[in-house]
């Protein structure tokens, strides 16, 4: 498998001669991606998967659950089809399994290995070995399994999995769906029910495929906030699943649209899940012209197309119960705030610090070589600006993060001077086709080698 690490691919963003237009895809949705492989594995029977995302962290699930003995083979561009070995059913990997750039990854398999009693050791790429991973391995322990692991909890990660795991009931002490999936999939093998609550709900693509496998959930709605209860040792059973697009991808050729003067593009069949359009209703509130069509329900999950027309944006300010259904679109927000007119204020972001880089910090940085003063205030970003365009210029430094180098080149596209980023290669990890993709819709020309 290609490693984004292993070869740089610097490139520029310049204003576009024409607006950006026409009707594009983008690729299946990462979360429901990697769970309908992990859930693929754990059901009787064959899964069909139509709109896999193939991008690298994907990828890395793909390989992993090979190697815990599913059978998953690729017909044709996203189809997918696996073959799973039961709840409980997986086998030891005869080698480190290695996660890549992929928290999602990474954190969901701890949980599904929690309760196997198999010995595996989990490795990532330099970003992924510097995340926290106590957030999950500290709950998945009172399952009974045994975690090893570096320093501050780590990657690589030696696991000792449980030959009975015990049912958790766990309040998660952040909003992470990544936590909530992990205690879920031990659950699976447990005896009893298990529970999680969330202080705020966090995107439930978990809860909705255990259903679809034919797993019993209850979920109660509590405040802004959930619980939510499984019963352990189910018979899952292998169902088929269309992936809608990623609303976190589609996220930046629809900033691109509402920034670049003459655009107007639509991008078909994304997803619009409640707990992940905060970014959509955010743009909103600016002023942005975006008008959903079409809206369906494929695969259980509600799925529209959604047109942006360059708009003229005003300033917001984002509450921190907003965070969870936009967590990972602050960066590509933060580039919309630098061409509207106000001081926008986003709260509540220190989970951002956590992320494939130091998101907040990235962020600021990826502003300030542009032009534009942001700030932290506590664990919120702050910026006052005048709806001109960014100076741009600069050079944005992306800490394999494939999110900054997006939205490092969308602000290229919107700013008086290109912008170039250091390494665009880890975005090949959600969107591969992203450069080609934006610069046909810009009209050529717009994205080239730096
Ligand atoms: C994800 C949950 C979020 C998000 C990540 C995907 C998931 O992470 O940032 O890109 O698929 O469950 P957290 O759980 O850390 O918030």
């Amino acid at each position: 498998m290609q490693d984004a690490s292993q070869s740089t691919r610097p490139l520029r963003a310049a204003r576009p001669q024409q607006g950006l237009t026409g009707d594009i895809t983008v690729p299946g949705d990462k979360s429901i991606s990697h769970r309908a492989l992990m859930f693929g594995a754990l059901a009787v029977g064959e899964t069909r998967i139509e709109g896999l995302l193939e991008g690298e962290d994907v990828l890395r699930t793909a390989a992993a659950m090979r190697a815990l003995g599913a059978e998953v083979e690729r017909l044709g561009p996203g189809r997918w089809r696996v073959a799973g070995r039961g709840v409980g059913g997986l086998i030891e990997p005869a080698d480190v399994l290695d996660m890549g750039n992929s928290g999602t990854a990474a954190r969901l398999i701890c949980g599904l290995l929690a309760g196997h009693p198999i010995f595996a050791v989990l490795t990532g790429d330099a970003s992924l070995r510097k995340r926290p991973m106590r957030r999950v391995t500290d709950p998945l322990a009172a399952s009974g399994a045994r975690f090893s692991s570096r320093e501050g909890g780590r990657l690589p990660l030696a696991v000792e999995g449980a030959k009975n795991p015990l049912p958790l009931d766990y309040r998660l002490p952040v909003a992470s769906a990544q936590v909530k999936s992990a205690v879920l999939l031990a659950g699976l093998c447990a005896r009893g029910t298990t529970r999680v609550e969330e202080p705020e709900a966090t995107r439930d693509h978990t809860e909705n495929m255990l259903r679809h496998f034919g797993a019993t959930v209850r979920v109660t709605v509590q405040g802004s906030g959930r619980v939510i209860e499984l019963d352990g040792q189910p018979e899952l059973t292998a169902a088929p699943i269309t992936v809608p697009g990623d609303p976190s991808s589609a996220a930046f050729p629809l900033v691109a649209a509402l920034l670049v003067p003459g655009s107007r593009l639509t991008v078909r069949g994304v997803g619009l899940n409640p707990l992940r359009t905060g970014l959509f209703t955010t743009l909103r509130e600016m002023g942005a012209d975006l008008a959903v069509t079409n809206e369906r329900t494929e695969g259980g999950e509600p799925v529209g197309d959604i047109t942006a027309t360059h708009s003229a944006l005003h300033a917001v300010e984002v509450p921190p119960e907003r965070a969870p259904s936009m967590i990972d679109e602050y960066p590509i927000l933060a580039v919309a705030a630098a061409c509207a007119t106000g001081t926008s204020r986003f709260r509540g972001l220190a989970e951002l610090r956590v992320k494939e880089s130091d998101r907040l910090a990235a962020t600021i940085a990826l502003l300030a070589a542009n032009g534009v003063a942001a700030r932290a205030e506590g664990d919120d970003l702050v910026m006052e600006r005048n709806g001109a365009p960014p100076a741009g210029g600069g050079t944005v430094v992306t800490h394999m993060d494939h999110r900054i180098a997006m939205s490092a080149l969308v602000m290229g596209l919107a700013s008086e001077q290109p912008v170039a980023v250091d390494d665009s290669a880890f975005i090949d990890t959600s969107f591969p086709d992203f450069a080609t993709l934006l610069d046909r819709a810009a009209g050529g020309g717009a994205i080239t080698p730096a």
